[in-house]
């Protein structure tokens, strides 16, 4: 029972059913840059670091451009292929497979979107540098996944991607990007095939909570 007005099964469904959608992306629907537009909006709420809020986003909707992108990213599949090769489980295995599959057709994804931070990474000392690096990159994470969860809620899918980091020069240049904004993952939106997805499984809360300390 929830003491706010929120929902809590339509919220709790949202949290547990967003997923990376690979294989059920909608190839042949445009996406308009209202909803995308959208959907930056509401994860610009997110939290930042000392509220900098320097997040900028690039969105790649142009065919030529997403083949650029796609070539690049697909130059990354040996290292994929290498991966679900070393797999320890078969749930780890198939995700690389679904990953490669999806390395190969990124292009035709109709939406490519860049979440990139405005500014240098600020690492004088080694201590400062720890926190700084974790300011740094933990300002973006949260609006990219309110960004997600935003696309879920409106019959879009994603999935967070950062293989093309490996060639980040060439995909800078593709870009345009100036050298102080750091690129920081690579996201293809579509709408979904269907919007049933399903909660996964994951280690039980209990099992990775340590209350009052490590040992305690
Ligand atoms: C930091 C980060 C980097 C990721 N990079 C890639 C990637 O390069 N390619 C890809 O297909 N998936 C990538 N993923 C997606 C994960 O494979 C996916 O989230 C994971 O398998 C769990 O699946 P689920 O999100 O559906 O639960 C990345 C996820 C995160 C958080």
């Amino acid at each position: 029972m929830s003491e706010t007005d929120f929902d809590l099964t339509t919220v709790d469904r949202l949290l547990s059913t967003t997923r990376a959608v690979r294989r059920r992306l909608d190839l042949d629907r445009p996406v308009s840059r209202e909803l995308i537009l959208d959907c930056i909006r509401l994860s610009q709420q997110a939290p930042t670091a000392t509220n900098m809020q320097t997040w900028r986003w690039i969105i790649l909707d142009d065919p030529g451009k997403r083949k650029e992108m796609g070539e690049l990213y697909g130059r990354g599949i040996p290292l994929i292929k290498e991966a679900a090769r070393k797999a320890q489980d078969d749930q780890t295995r198939r995700v690389y497979e679904h990953a490669q599959e999806f390395a190969e057709r990124l292009s035709e994804v109709p939406v490519h979107v860049i979440p990139c931070v405005e500014g240098g990474l600020d690492a004088t000392s080694e201590e400062a540098g720890y926190a700084a690096t974790v300011s740094f990159y933990g300002s973006i994470f949260p609006a990219i996944w309110s960004f997600q969860l935003a696309l879920r809620s409106r019959g879009l899918g994603s999935v967070l991607t950062t293989l093309h980091l490996t060639y980040q020069e060439e995909s800078r240049a593709i870009l345009g990007l100036p050298d102080d904004v750091a690129q920081i993952a690579l996201i293809p939106v579509a709408y979904t095939r269907g919007l049933n997805f399903k909660p996964t499984q994951r280690p039980p809360a209990e099992s990775i909570t340590h209350f009052n300390g490590w040992n305690a």
